[in-house]
């Protein structure tokens, strides 16, 4: 009786680990911060406000995110963030001058959107 118990919590705790596998199991939080510190911040903002120095200059309808509020449109959760980062804003159906990353890896996309997270207030 109870290993028919314990058989089947043990299989959706594997389950759960295997699905949160992609996203945590090589984020590094610290790399996240540096990536988002060169490739991000100049629109985004160093904190993730949207007010980062480029921000200024790009059309006064076309804001970067504010990422502390977190109000995504597309980007709604770790699988589509990783699609926007893998094809910038124009290949998810935003504004292309939200740019792709297209030579960062799985490991160092992880590691930005788990960064992200952090910004939010
Ligand atoms: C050249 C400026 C610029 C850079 C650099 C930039 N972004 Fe953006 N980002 C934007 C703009 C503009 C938007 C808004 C696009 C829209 O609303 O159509 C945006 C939107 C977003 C969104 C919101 C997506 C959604 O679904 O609403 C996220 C998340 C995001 N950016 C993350 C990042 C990350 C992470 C990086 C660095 C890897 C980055 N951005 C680099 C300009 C930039």
């Amino acid at each position: 009786m109870r290993t028919a118990l314990r058989f089947p919590l043990a299989i959706s705790g594997l389950a759960a680990m295997l699905i949160a596998a992609p996203f945590s199991a090589y984020a590094d939080l610290a790399k996240g911060k540096e990536l988002f510190s060169q490739r991000c911040s100049m629109c985004h903002g160093e904190s993730g406000a949207g007010d980062g120095p480029v921000a200024a200059s790009l059309p006064p309808d076309i804001k970067p995110r504010n990422l502390q509020l977190a109000e995504m449109k597309f980007a709604t959760d770790d699988a589509k963030l990783t699609q926007l980062l893998k094809n910038g804003g124009g290949g998810v159906g935003l504004n292309p001058l939200m740019p792709p990353q297209p030579d960062l890896n799985d490991a160092d996309l992880a590691s930005v959107i788990s960064f992200v997270h952090t910004l939010k207030k």
